[in-house]
């Protein structure tokens, strides 16, 4: 039996997940609209903390553009449930890709009255993520992108992309606002090629910018496992570098289309180090998060609306089954000793004794003319055991 979520596990929601209808470039929609309040409060129900949304999830286009009356009716509602519920909104983010008008692209369209109209949608609901408390701007840039090389210049792009994010958080800082950017990054769906297309681009890409320190990632499961990579890694190198600003956990079966399936209902041993990570920590010490677990997955199309709140639950129970596994390996004597073994902990000590200059290293006999490279290299991983250790645990066959 999977624990019972509360508020302290911090899982929340985008309002787009649950309330997907289940179109896609194939099919009709095979659920009804889901209410945004209802929303809600069925996750709240469930244990989640909170929800995020993009400003078109709640509000309509139109609205938003022509009818401000219409919109502050709109998210009265909304801010009703939050009262009711006590859910809170750690992240807002902004619809740069559904309107035909962004079929090129956003902040990085050719079309310069697009980027205008982009920085002022993306203002807006900026402005009212800080209202409701949220700490993260989500930057998912779906539409920045080509699928002709030769009818995008991408240093152009670059440099449009870079003055949008530098627009945005000079206003944050100018306001005294308590809110950060994260990055999304996909390589490709809907455009063939998305600019930033993983963690790496995207981390190196906030070092070109005006306020780095407030510009980070929100890396996605799945979206680094179409490019082939390793999710865990990918969030490592961004927690070290301290660009960690938010999570999108889902499930992917390598690379194909995004599949957005339920956290874990993937590649399920990346899964668990993924969780091991975010609990536990690097072995060696270093930064730690403690961020939303956020969820953006789709329920199946298969499914009813029934089956979306099953889904939903999924989510934070098989986080939780894999948060007390991950506890539970770490804590093992055993894992413990073929960490000792395999000299994992090891790295967290410096290459250099302390004081010690690369000159020293060099007049040190037994760092080169006298190291036994051959007894090295024989010598015994123990890796294996410790990869059997931890699969042992995932499946609860450990004692
Ligand atoms: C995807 C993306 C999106 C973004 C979301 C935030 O599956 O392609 O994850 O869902 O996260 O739109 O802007
Ligand atoms: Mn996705
Ligand atoms: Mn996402």
């Amino acid at each position: 039996m999977a624990p019972t979520p509360t508020r302290d596990d911090k899982f929340s929601f985008g309002l787009w997940t649950v309330g997907w209808t289940a179109n896609d470039p194939f099919g009709a929609a095979t659920r009804p609209v889901l209410d945004t309040v209802e929303a809600v409060h069925r996750l709240s129900d469930m244990g989640a903390y909170g929800i995020t949304f993009h400003d078109d999830d709640v509000v309509p286009f139109e609205t938003t553009q022509r009818d401000a009356a219409e919109r502050t009716r709109i998210l009265d509602r909304l801010r009703k449930a939050l009262q009711d519920t006590g859910m809170q909104v750690p992240m807002v983010t902004t619809n740069l890709f559904s309107h035909p008008m962004f079929k090129e692209g956003a902040f990085t369209a050719n079309d310069r009255g697009v980027r205008r109209y982009a920085l002022r949608k993306a203002l807006l609901q900026m402005e009212l993520g800080i209202e409701l408390g949220a700490k993260t701007f989500v930057m998912w840039g779906g539409r920045e992108g080509s699928e002709v090389d030769v009818a995008k210049d991408v240093h152009g792009a670059l440099s449009r992309y870079k003055e949008a994010v530098d627009l945005l958080t000079t206003h944050i800082v100018e306001q005294g606002w308590d809110i950060r950017i994260a990055i999304e990054p996909k390589p490709n769906e809907p455009r063939g090629d998305i600019l930033l297309p993983t963690v790496g681009h995207a981390i190196a890409f906030t070092h070109t910018l005006e306020h780095p320190h407030l510009v980070g990632v929100n890396p996605e499961v799945g979206h680094e496992q179409m490019s082939n990579l390793n999710f865990t890694q990918g969030i490592a190198q961004a927690l070290s570098a301290g660009k960690l600003f938010h999570i999108d956990l889902n499930g992917q079966h390598g690379p194909k289309f995004d599949q957005d399936l339920i956290f874990g209902h993937g590649d399920l041993i990346n899964a668990f180090t993924t969780v091991d990570l975010l609990e536990n920590g690097f072995p060696g010490g270093g930064p730690a998060y403690d961020g939303p677990r956020h969820f953006d997955y789709k329920p199946l199309r298969t499914e009813s609306t029934e089956g979306v709140w099953t889904s939903a639950e999924a989510n934070m129970a098989t986080y939780l089954l894999l948060k007390e596994r991950a506890l539970a390996f770490r804590a093992d004597p055993r894992v413990q000793e073929a960490l000792q073994q395999a000299q994992v902990t090891e790295l967290a000590t410096p290459t250099l004794a302390e004081g010690e200059t690369l000159a020293d290293l060099v007049a040190d006999r037994t760092a080169f003319e006298d190291f036994d490279a051959d007894a090295s290299g024989a010598r015994h991983g123990g890796q294996v055991r410790l990869d059997q250790l931890a699969l042992e645990h995932l499946m609860g066959a450990a004692s």
